[in-house]
């Protein structure tokens, strides 16, 4: 019992300490210098290539949630979450290889990259729930989480609270429990806190609301739309 409880204190010890500390100086140092680089879409294009294999060509991800949509993405979000999937502060050991600076360059390929994202409008259909319980899950969002990503899941580039209007259902249901749960390392503390109390069944209510959160309309991609940049490509 004792050697158990011992165990489960040096797991949290090293969860809790690896991040904090291991986290900082790397990426960091990593987001600072992507964010000063002027970016260059044509290299971005040319690195988006390699990520479009998982995330699609259109960048929207997949509705199953397995891949995220990344169109829409704020800016500085979309350069956070590479700068920390790549440095291991959040495990994404299936999109681990790609994201290495061999791959894909150092900060300003990261810089390049995410230029380039932002260029593509988002899906103007994402995956969504069941509808049932939406004005429960609106009821929740408004209380725990609009402060943060805005009354509309719009987030906040300057603040880094990423935009989640318009996320593939499954996909938003997925980082709750993670999130919840400790499993994604990176979060910021102030979130995590306020999903310590909610259930798996609340998780989907909001899920399921804020995956239907219409995205402003400039940001969305007109009726049978297809990234042109590849499907060019693909008719030669
Ligand atoms: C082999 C598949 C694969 C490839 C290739 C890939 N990704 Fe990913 N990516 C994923 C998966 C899976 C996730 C979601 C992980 C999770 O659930 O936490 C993800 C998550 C992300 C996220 C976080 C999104 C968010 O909303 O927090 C970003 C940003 C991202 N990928 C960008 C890229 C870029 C840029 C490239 C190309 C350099 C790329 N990915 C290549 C599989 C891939
Ligand atoms: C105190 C501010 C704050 C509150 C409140 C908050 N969040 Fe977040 N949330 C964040 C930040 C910051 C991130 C990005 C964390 C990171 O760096 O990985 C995030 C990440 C997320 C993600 C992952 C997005 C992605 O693309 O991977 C989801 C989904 C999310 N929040 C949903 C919610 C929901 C739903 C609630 C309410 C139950 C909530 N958040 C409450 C600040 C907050």
């Amino acid at each position: 019992m004792l050697a158990r409880v011992c165990q489960r204190f040096a797991l949290v010890f090293i969860l809790v300490t690896v991040p904090l500390t291991g986290y900082t100086d790397a990426a960091d140092d990593e987001l600072e210098q992507a964010l000063d680089a002027v970016p260059n879409l044509e290299n971005g294009r040319r690195i988006f290539k390699i990520c479009s294999s998982c995330h699609t060509t259109e960048s929207w991800g997949t509705p199953d949630g397995k891949y995220p949509q990344l169109a829409g993405q704020h800016h500085t979000v979309l350069l956070k979450q590479l700068a920390d999937i790549r440095m291991g502060n959040r495990d994404n050991p299936e999109m681990l290889p790609f994201a290495q600076p061999a791959v894909m360059g150092g900060p300003q390929g990261l810089a390049d990259v995410t230029a380039y994202i932002s260029t593509l409008p988002m899906d103007p259909h994402p995956g969504t729930g069941n509808g049932k319980n939406l004005a429960h899950g609106k009821e929740l969002y408004e209380r725990k989480c609009g402060r943060c990503h805005g009354d509309n899941g719009e987030g906040d580039d300057e603040s880094f609270f990423p935009r989640i209007q318009g996320q593939h259902y499954a996909y938003l249901l997925r980082q709750l429990e993670w999130i919840r749960d400790g499993k994604r390392r990176n979060v910021f503390r102030g979130m995590s806190r306020r999903l310590k109390k909610l259930s798996d069944a609340d998780f989907e209510d909001i899920a399921d609301y804020v995956s239907r959160l219409i995205p402003p309309q400039d940001l969305l991609a007109p009726r049978g739309w297809k990234n042109p940049d590849f499907w060019h490509q693909v008719e030669h």
